[in-house]
């Protein structure tokens, strides 16, 4: 072990990671999922949704923010925890307007698949209805904020990868909804379809034009296989060596 290593435990596993990594990537590094919605690898982490809870050293710590330490003991796949992220996906299910079985994003989707992976098929708290607008002004990209998540990761990716920063947040709490940089809407900003911003989506939120229904329902990443598998394979590989 080198002296940028340190050891640290998730869920009674022992492994090695660099000093400066989050336990979230230490974990992803050596098989293990955390599961996450506003972190996206390349991206600042934000810890805005929490759904990456863990217990490290016995205190609850977003993993996508908490850097490993040496010695550390990180509790993940534990019933409390599966508990406390059902709760977490359930509110933001009710908190926005996803009508899966109408979307577009069906089997792409990064929400519908951590709700699945948590056994949730219809939330428990009663849903909010909110008001929430469409912009479709832009010819290529369309914002419909009745399913977006607040994660920023196309506030990020517009600002570090795009070198952009088309979009933003407006309003508080309950009320708070994603904005762009122009009083004319998404047509008035620099956003191309092709910027990173348009794909860091995990939901349905920003939706390219004129591609729907590319892939049937059905053959999609997610109707494939769980959300994380694609990383707990990679221990399962090592396992099989
Ligand atoms: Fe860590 Fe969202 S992934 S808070």
């Amino acid at each position: 072990m080198s002296s940028h290593e340190v050891t640290l435990f998730i869920d009674g596993k022992e492994i090695q990671a660099n000093k400066d990594v989050t336990v979230l990537e230490a974990a992803e590094e050596n098989g293990i999922y955390i599961p996450r919605l506003c972190w996206l690898k390349g991206l600042s982490p934000f810890g805005a949704c929490r759904v990456c809870l863990v217990r490290a050293n016995g205190r609850p710590q977003p993993a996508c923010t908490q850097r490993v330490m040496d010695g550390m003991v990180v509790d993940n796949d534990t019933e409390e925890l599966r508990g406390i992220r059902r709760n977490i996906i359930d509110m933001i299910f009710v908190e926005g307007n996803h009508f899966c079985m109408f979307c577009e994003k069906s089997g792409n989707c990064e929400l519908q698949a951590m709700a699945y992976r948590h056994g949730i098929t219809a939330p428990k708290y009663p849903f909010l209805f909110p008001q929430k607008a469409v912009d479709a002004s832009h010819p290529d990209v369309l914002i419909d904020r009745n399913r977006c998540i607040l994660c920023s990761r196309c506030v990020r990716a517009s600002k570090e990868q795009d070198g952009k920063g088309v979009f933003g947040f407006t309003g508080r709490s309950i009320d708070k909804r994603l904005a762009v940089s122009s009083g004319e809407g998404l047509a008035g900003t620099t956003l191309d379809v092709d910027d990173e911003a348009v794909s860091a989506c995990p939901v349905g939120c920003l939706m390219k034009k004129r591609v729907g229904y590319a892939i049937p329902v059905g053959e999609r990443r997610y109707d494939q296989e769980p959300i994380g598998s694609d990383i707990e394979s990679v221990a399962a590989n090592k396992g099989g060596e």
